[in-house]
């Protein structure tokens, strides 16, 4: 087991999604070894309803690539130059991991099992910030995007829920706060009372 430099609860405090990424690559076993870790995240009947296709190093690259070459609509009325801007923040982070999902046809399974991979996702982004790896859950419009799906090998029923980055940062941005407690917790049977 790996040596743990943070408590859960420090985890979960401290951790930040990080939108500016140094550029440092993350090395795909680093990855792999936090998705194995990962994968103990609680899930309905043990179903596992997720797969993922990492990208890091030149397969990084060569997804940026592809990135630009398909075309999101919107960029393609972007100049050359804003072009370049906007596929600079997508340099940024040294890795990518694609999250994928089954579309199960029933709904309470659906829902249960999107759930489960966003816990799966929570562990990751979790593990790596004890590692020091910046993560961001990413949902752009292109994961939906039948030309993406084929490149990456998405099925017919499965679907992109998660186009999560990682990286090395410099900087740890500050925390947004959060609802107070009095907004998001009631005690049951008290509605009523004074
Ligand atoms: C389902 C989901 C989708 C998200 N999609 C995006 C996104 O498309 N772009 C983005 O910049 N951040 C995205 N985020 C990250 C949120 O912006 C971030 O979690 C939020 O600002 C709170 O910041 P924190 O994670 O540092 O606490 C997403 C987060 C979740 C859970």
């Amino acid at each position: 087991m790996n040596e743990q430099a943070l408590s859960v609860r420090d985890a979960i405090i401290s951790r930040r999604s990080i939108k500016n990424f140094n550029g440092q690559p993350v090395d795909p076993e680093s990855i792999v070894e936090i998705i194995e870790d990962a994968a103990w995240a609680p899930n309905h009947g043990n179903r596992n309803p997720w797969r993922f296709v990492v990208a890091a190093d030149k397969d990084y690259v060569k997804f940026l690539e592809i990135l630009r070459e398909y075309g999101v609509p919107k960029w393609k009325e972007l100049s050359e130059e804003d072009l370049e801007k906007q596929m600079k923040k997508f340099a940024g982070p040294g890795a990518v991991t694609f999250v994928i999902v089954p579309e199960d046809a029933r709904q309470k399974e659906r829902l249960e099992d999107f759930a489960a991979a966003s816990m799966f996702i929570q562990n990751i982004q979790l593990l790596a910030w004890d590692k020091g790896i910046g993560t961001c859950w990413k949902t752009p419009g292109f994961l939906d995007n039948p030309k993406f799906r084929d490149d990456l090998g998405v099925k017919p029923g499965e679907r992109v829920i998660s186009m999560l980055q990682f990286g090395y940062f410099d900087e740890i941005p500050k925390g947004r706060p959060r609802k107070p407690l009095e907004e998001i917790v009631t005690y049951y049977g008290r509605e009523n009372e004074e």
